[in-house]
């Protein structure tokens, strides 16, 4: 089993390891999904298009599955994940697009701290 620290919300699960990660929140009432963008159709339901299901990989982040073809697209593409993810290139992820291998502590919402130490610095 992998063991799933989700930081903000002080919680942890534990999964099978292939587990995807957003099903895995939000199956255990873990939100990955900031203000409007938790309703359909304002997040596209875990198809990789819409990019709001970033998290990041605070710890552990070898212990997810490598980020595929379209997930380095989507947010390469994306002008304010392009942005977030400076710094952050191996722990910016789509939850979606993350299979979970391993013990991982991850952050929910992490490029909407728009007043914390991150964004402007
Ligand atoms: S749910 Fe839309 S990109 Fe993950």
């Amino acid at each position: 089993m992998a063991k799933i620290t989700f930081v903000k919300e002080k919680k942890t699960i534990e999964v099978a390891p292939g587990t995807n990660l957003r099903k895995a929140a939000l199956e255990n009432g873990v939100q990955v999904y900031w203000g409007f963008h938790k309703n359909f159709p304002f997040n596209c339901m875990g198809f990789g298009h819409c990019g709001s299901c970033n998290v990041l990989i605070t710890k552990g982040e070898d212990n997810v599955s490598r980020p595929g073809l379209w997930e380095r697209f989507r947010i390469l593409a994306g002008p304010l994940l392009f942005f977030w993810r400076i710094g952050n290139e191996k722990k910016l992820r789509l939850s979606c697009r993350c299979q979970v291998e391993g013990d991982v502590e991850v952050e929910t919402t992490p490029t909407h701290n728009w007043h914390g130490e991150r964004f402007w610095g």
